[in-house]
């Protein structure tokens, strides 16, 4: 890679050892993938790292290095979702010692640690910090250097801003540095597609099937889908851009996809149409038997399927308002048709605390707290991310949260027909 001089002076270690360091890595890791050159990141950051699991002591240790040698983000940055509440999702005594004394013992240590860097704000433990009100939105063409893989595939591709699917560390650092190595997505070319993917549904897909189907079939490359808009339009509303949510995680935790161009819809394929298509590129076409087929596919990790579920998590990537709203309105009715007064399973929505925050002041929070439902601003995986977890049968409605875990997928309807 070529750098600048004022580049390779901090390579040199004219601004300490720390920043040499940091400035290695990043330039390493762009030669791996063949980058020419640094570019400026943007906008702020977002890392994925939010967790303090204590068996990762390198992450402390650098954390400390840096704020040691008096180095702080070029950019502020958002972060995860934190990985407990104990207070919406209540656990027993043993999972708490696990949580607490095990699996995260370095939370608060790691959460000092990110104020000290450059955590914007310390309510900023969502994975949508694209959403409005948490308002950490890039612009169109914007350089990031963000990893969490559902946040990149948004950016990407509803907003137009250009991020590769870096790893936890290569985020902060680029943070740190304000630069990023310019290769795949940042890169006219590394944003054409690859696959056309024709969907002929009969009515409009289930978002995070039709994700999943979709990352499967073409893992780490970029989709130019056809016939969406006939069930979406062609506006970026907020039922719009929360469906485009889910289905981005679900392509990009089935598979690995960064970016996706949907016709007519998103902001580069209504620019350029298909020329973004490469030549030889092949076409994947979707229909209901094919969607059936990818959900008939799933495995269920439970050891006793046929037992009903004893916990069921919603929101992951975490709701909109809007969704919010939606579930909670859905229960409410649901319940009220079937007689009941509280939900027959466990159940938490998760959301980002601004949206949670939001939602709390309406008369439709305090609803639905009647039926038992309760709110969290968790990361569920980072829940059922213990040896506890995996006895338990947990359902849930997201695609990214089954391939991570042992939970069950239902699609959302068998979900609200589930746990009313
Ligand atoms: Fe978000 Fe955690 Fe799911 S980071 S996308 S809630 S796995």
């Amino acid at each position: 890679m070529k750098l600048t001089q004022e580049e390779q002076k901090i390579l040199d270690g004219d601004q300490g050892e720390t920043m040499a360091k940091i400035m290695k890595t990043v330039v390493e890791f762009g030669d791996v993938f063949g980058a020419k050159k640094l570019i400026p990141v943007t906008h702020e950051g977002h890392l994925v790292t939010s967790f303090g699991i204590g068996l990762i002591k390198p992450l402390f240790r650098i954390m400390d290095e840096i704020i040691s040698a008096g180095i702080t983000s070029k950019v502020k940055f958002t972060v995860d979702p934190r990985p407990i509440d104990y207070v919406n999702v209540k656990c027993s005594p043993l999972n708490k010692l696990i949580f607490s004394k095990i699996m995260y013992s370095q939370q608060k240590r790691y959460e000092q640690q990110l104020k000290k860097i450059g955590l914007r704000n310390e309510n900023d433990f969502t994975c949508t910090c694209y959403l409005d009100e948490v308002n950490n939105i890039p612009k169109y063409g914007d350089i990031l250097c963000w990893a969490e893989s559902s946040a990149v595939v948004y950016a990407n591709s509803v907003l137009g801003a250009r991020c590769n699917r870096n790893s936890g560390m290569l985020d902060i650092f680029s943070c740190i540095l304000g630069k990023v190595p310019e290769f795949g997505l940042l890169t006219d070319e590394g944003r054409k597609a690859d696959y056309i993917i024709e969907v002929k549904t009969s009515t409009i897909p289930e978002a995070q099937v039709l994700g999943s189907a979709i990352g499967l079939k073409v893992m780490e490359d970029v989709p130019y889908v056809v016939g969406l808009d006939k069930f979406l339009g062609d506006k970026l509303d907020d039922k719009t851009k929360s469906y485009l949510k889910d289905f981005g995680a679900a392509t990009a935790s089935n598979g690995a996809v960064g970016l996706y161009h949907i016709e007519n819809l998103t902001p580069e394929a209504v620019k350029f149409g298909k020329k973004l298509i490469k030549d030889n590129a092949k076409i994947y076409v979707i229909d209901d038997a094919e969607l059936e087929r990818v959900k008939n596919s799933y495995p269920v990790l439970w050891k006793k399927p046929n037992k009903k579920a004893e916990l069921a998590f919603i929101g992951c990537p975490h709701l909109s308002y809007l969704q919010l709203v939606s579930w909670a309105n859905n229960i409410i009715d649901k319940l009220k048709a079937n007689g009941r007064k509280r939900v027959k399973v466990r159940t938490i929505l998760t959301t980002s605390p601004q949206v949670r925050e939001k939602f709390s002041k309406t008369e439709l929070f305090k609803e639905l707290g009647k039926t038992g439902v309760k709110i969290s601003c968790i990361c569920p995986l980072m829940y059922t991310n213990n040896p506890l977890a995996g006895k338990h049968r947990i359902a849930t409605c997201s695609n990214k949260l089954r391939t991570y875990s042992s939970s069950r997928y239902y699609i959302d309807e068998e979900m609200l027909n589930l746990i009313c």
